[in-house]
């Protein structure tokens, strides 16, 4: 019945939150692996936790790319712009992926559903130590990077290592680096392995990990049994206050591994 099924719901995201060391754990029913409808409840769901937490007034929101992240922002809608007025900023900068899943166009959607603003960064994301220093330095950059610093919100997504690899573009040695570190998990351009240690690093211009220490709302979406490891794995590293929103796919998975 209804109640039971609430408990059940209730145990399984406190057990979750337990298990990855993170404040809270909402769990969706169903497999995002095997059902695009899964992803969309992620982005309802999101919808009313950005309802519950948004201040009145202005929102800086800070959003990564990715296909979890593109179907989620279709999901939104314009009550969230209710006395609020919401900005998306891209987290990274994301020229080289697809531009339908890149942070820039998750921006876009996002805005575009809630009847708020974004701004966009159009930079690739693999460059090299000598430009991303001099291009932090560019004027169009260093204000939408100001712009990411002051994030009220992060909402992000965590990828399975190889997978990112290939979607950015790693070269030959970068891509032995991972293989060889056995990464699982990617997020913010950092690749992980199963314990949680840092592998690589891609140089980039826009949020680390480390930031998310200073930012008051951090929201990770990811769910299906492929991503429950790479789960695992990044929470390793997440700040406390993250918020995980996923399905029983991946929870399930994540609980019964010791
Ligand atoms: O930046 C990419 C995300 O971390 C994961 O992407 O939603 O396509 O698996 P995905």
């Amino acid at each position: 019945d209804i109640l039971a099924n609430y408990q059940g719901t209730a145990l399984l995201e406190k057990q979750l939150s337990q298990k990855l060391g993170i404040s809270r754990c909402i769990v969706l029913p169903g497999n995002a692996d095997k059902q695009y409808r899964v992803v969309d409840s992620f982005g309802r769901r999101l919808n009313q936790l950005l309802g519950s937490i948004l201040p009145v007034g202005q929102s800086m929101i800070s959003v990564t790319g990715g296909s979890t992240l593109a179907r989620v922002a279709r999901n939104l809608s314009p009550d969230l712009s209710k006395n609020r007025q919401l900005v998306f900023v891209p987290a990274r900068g994301g020229v080289g992926e697809s531009v339908t899943i890149q942070a820039n166009s998750v921006c876009a959607e996002m805005a575009l559903k809630t009847q708020g603003q974004y701004r966009a960064m159009y930079l690739p994301e693999d460059i090299s130590e000598k430009s991303f220093e001099s291009l932090q330095k560019e004027t169009s950059i260093k204000s939408v990077l100001e712009l990411i610093y002051r994030s009220n919100v992060v909402i992000h997504s965590i990828g399975t290592a190889s997978i990112m690899a290939d979607r950015r573009n790693l070269s030959e040695k970068e891509q032995s680096i991972v293989d060889n570190g056995n990464a699982v998990s990617e997020a913010f351009g950092d690749f992980f392995d199963r314990s949680g240690k840092l592998v690589y690093k891609v140089p980039r211009i826009g949020l680390h990990v480390q930031d998310l220490d200073k930012i008051e709302h951090v929201i990770a979406i990811a769910g299906g049994q492929s991503k429950a490891e790479a789960i695992q794995s990044y929470m390793k590293n997440a700040p406390h206050h993250t918020v995980l929103i996923t399905d029983e796919g991946a929870s399930k998975l994540i609980l019964r591994d010791n």
